[in-house]
Order: C-alpha cells, then sequence, then structure tokens
C-alpha cells in the first residue's frame, strides 16, 4: 500500500518555543529520536568523512533545524575521540539551545553557535564573503518533511551548493511507519506529539523521492537512498572526490 505525500503544518511548529506543550513535545522528541536509533543512523552517514583535523582547519558541521540541539550533542558525544575539531553551527527558526547543550559541546572540544533564520531565508541568501563557500557537512533530523514539493528543490539546490557531504533522516512515508506513528502514546508521547507524528508519516518520503529531486550533477555526487530502522528513511549525497565512498 502506497499513500500521496501530502504536507501539513504541525502543530509543534505554530507553538511558541516556549509553550509548555511545545516544551513536552519536545522532549518526547529526544526520546523517540533514542527509540528510533537516530544518532547512529546518522553518524553511519557522516562518520566516513572523519579525517585528521587541526585547530587551525575544523571541520565545518551545520545541521539545518536543529531544535535543542541534543541530537547533535549525541553525536558529538560519539564522534568527538575522532573528530576533534570541530566548528558547529545549529541552525532553526526558533532559540531552542540552552546552555547546558552549549557548556556540554564545549566540553568535547566542539565549538558550537546557533544561528537563527528560516532555512528558506538562508537559502535564498548570499554565504557571507569570510566564509569557506562550502560545509564539510550538512545534517538534518525530521526536517525535510515540513517542505512541500515546491519548496523542497529550492532547499536542496542551496545544500547541494553548500557543503561537501548532506545527510538527512526522515520519516518514512510507508505502512509500518504509518502504524508506528498511531502507536506513539506507548512511548508517553503527548496529544501534539501523537498528532505530529502521522503528519510527519503523511509528509515523509520513501524509495528515490529525495534522489530525484536532488539537484546536483549526477556525475559530481554519489547518492543513496533507502529505509533505516523501522520507520525512518535515509538520503546521503556525498560530493565525489570529496567525501569518501564508505557506505552508510
Ligand atoms: C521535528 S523538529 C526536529 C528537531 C531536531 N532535528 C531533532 O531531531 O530533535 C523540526 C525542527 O525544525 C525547525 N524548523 C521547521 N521549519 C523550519 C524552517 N523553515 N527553518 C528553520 N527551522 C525550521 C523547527 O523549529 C524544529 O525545531
Amino acid at each position: 500500500m502506497t499513500f500521496p505525500r501530502t504536507v501539513s503544518r504541525e502543530t509543534l511548529d505554530v507553538l511558541a518555543a516556549s509553550d509548555p506543550r511545545a516544551l513536552r513535545s519536545r522532549r518526547d522528541l529526544r526520546r523517540v529520536n533514542r527509540v528510533m536509533g537516530t544518532c547512529g543512523i546518522l553518524i553511519r552517514g557522516i562518520q566516513s568523512i572523519t579525517g585528521p583535523r587541526s585547530r587551525d582547519q575544523p571541520l565545518r558541521v551545520l545541521e539545518l533545524g536543529a531544535g535543542d540541539g541534543s541530537l547533535m550533542l549525541c553525536i558529538a558525544q560519539q564522534l568527538s575521540g575522532s573528530w576533534s575539531a570541530v566548528d558547529l553551527t545549529l541552525l532553526d527558526r526558533l532559540a531552542l539551545v540552552d546552555a547546558d547543550t552549549s557548556v556540554a559541546f564545549a566540553g568535547l572540544g566542539w565549538s558550537a553557535q546557533t544561528l537563527r533564520v528560516d532555512a528558506l531565508d538562508w537559502a535564498a541568501a548570499p554565504l557571507p564573503p569570510h566564509l569557506p563557500p562550502r560545509w564539510d557537512v550538512i545534517v538534518t533530523n525530521l526536517f525535510l518533511h515540513h517542505f512541500d514539493d515546491l519548496l523542497l528543490p529550492e532547499l536542496l539546490s542551496a545544500i547541494a551548493a553548500r557543503c561537501n557531504l548532506f545527510v538527512a533522516c526522515e520519516p518514512r512515508r510507508a505502512p509500518l511507519a504509518l502504524i508506528g506513528s498511531h502507536l506513539i502514546g506507548a512511548l508517553g508521547a503527548s496529544k501534539v506529539t501523537r498528532e505530529d507524528a502521522v503528519l510527519s508519516v503523511h509528509a515523509g518520503f520513501r524509495d528515490s523521492e529525495l534522489s530525484i529531486v536532488w539537484p546536483g550533477d549526477p556525475d559530481s555526487w554519489q547518492l543513496q537512498e533507502h529505509a533505516a530502522g523501522l520507520f525512518s528513511h535515509f538520503f546521503r549525497a556525498a560530493w565525489r572526490g570529496v567525501a569518501t565512498a564508505k557506505q552508510a
């Protein structure tokens, strides 16, 4: 059984950052990410570019739709042994990263800054001239599915122009994931999370849907796209010649 992709506004996207329902739903998200093994899925996609880095030339990593930064902190905790010098930017349209999380990144030796901007404005704006034109890695989780089929190519074009490696983990638009989203209350998820989970599966991806929209020259990019875990959909685009071809 397949069903068409439909993008609807999720409740968490319209709640103020400090709204108790949003705070609760973000706590739920942390639990959902743990249960779905998201940290491991993303690490398998990005760890292949590990290489010797110096403090003078840190690895530049950007997360789009970073939320409270807790997922990236999990990644940092696992990778800090091999990724010792990282310049991390956590982009979100809301300011959600708290002081404890920033301190935790610093404790791992990662230099983390937040960027509060809408991703579509980021995509449309020229890059600041003082920065290198490409991030080493751009990561997203539960983010691309917010963009409909008109906006998604715009966002992916900016991403392709601005990184050497892009890794995304999104809801899988498939019957099993839909059943899972209806059962998410079993994890103690709130009403907002329960409703958003179902909407996010309807807005999710399957098969080669992201590869088809990926704008880069096919000879220049190595693409991987497949189911990950029970409910997730994984996409990886590596610019040939820069990121290694190690499989996710
Ligand atoms: C479902 S949450 C996922 C957060 C985080 N990636 C995680 O896994 O915990 C989606 C995040 O994307 C952010 N977001 C949604 N649309 C955005 C946009 N157009 N620009 C920037 N951030 C956006 C929301 O504020 C939210 O923090």
